[in-house]
């Protein structure tokens, strides 16, 4: 894998229940490149980041994506879980063994890679929603992710905090190599990403330019 950030080829998830929810599913994120998958509720995008992060194992097909992985939760208080900024973000490299004065300067790059520096101290319960984001994304920074997984991470934010989100996304992403695959069903956010993956009811159905895709799917949106 050179060019490619993210490949998944031929991709086939079933739950215990025989239900297939993943159908056959190709596809590849240039290394570096920030890309979207659509879908509308059920139709597997939780499902397929997961499977993407190795955190569920498909009964076939095959995933090649460069690690360290980071990966955002929709609800970031599932996510975070030390009580203060700073201690949240170290204890994610509490596995790498680092002197504590590289766990330091990590968490301080991290934080400023985000714009939380100057909150390092505060408790989580004081955080907006899209801070207590940009701490979980502060987080797989100071792993030094190569890719970066997002699942919905604006769907409890407001409409000014969400695409202030996306688009400090973009900038981070861009500016440090990372690949980036964000879930959302929010049509306003595709304007800033390289293009985007359609699922369909487990299959992916479209892939391409976010334009196309957003003209698409605001004339389907306007027929129901
Ligand atoms: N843990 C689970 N066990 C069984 N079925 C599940 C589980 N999680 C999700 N599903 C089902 O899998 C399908 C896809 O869900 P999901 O990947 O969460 O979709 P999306 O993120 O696009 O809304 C849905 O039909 C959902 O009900
Ligand atoms: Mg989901």
């Amino acid at each position: 894998m050179t060019a490619v950030g993210i490949e998944v080829n031929n991709l086939n998830f079933f739950w215990p229940s025989g239900e297939q929810v993943i159908k056959s599913c190709s596809l590849q994120v240039p290394r570096g490149e920030f890309w979207m998958l659509l879908g509308t509720n059920g139709s597997g995008k939780s499902t397929l980041l997961r499977l993407i992060a190795g955190l569920l194992t498909p009964q076939s097909g095959e995933i090649g994506i460069s690690p360290p992985v980071g990966f955002v939760f929709q609800n970031p208080d599932h996510q975070l879980v030390m009580p203060t900024v700073g201690a949240d973000v170290a204890f994610g490299l509490v596995e790498e063994k680092l002197p504590p004065t590289m766990v330091r300067a990590r968490v301080e790059e991290a934080l400023g890679a985000v714009n939380l520096l100057s909150l390092q101290r505060r408790p989580i319960y004081a955080l907006s929603g899209g801070q207590k984001q940009r701490v979980a994304i502060a987080g797989a920074i100071a792993r030094h992710c190569e890719v970066l997984l997002l699942d919905e991470p604006t769907a409890l934010l407001d409409p000014d905090s969400q695409l202030d989100l996306v688009a400090s996304v973009r900038r981070l992403v861009k500016s440090r190599g990372i690949t980036a695959l964000w879930v959302t069903h929010r049509l306003d956010e595709l304007n800033y990403c390289d293009g985007a993956f359609l699922l369909d009811r487990g299959s992916l159905v479209d892939a391409g330019e976010a334009e196309r895709l957003k003209k698409l799917l605001m004339k389907e949106g306007g027929e129901k």
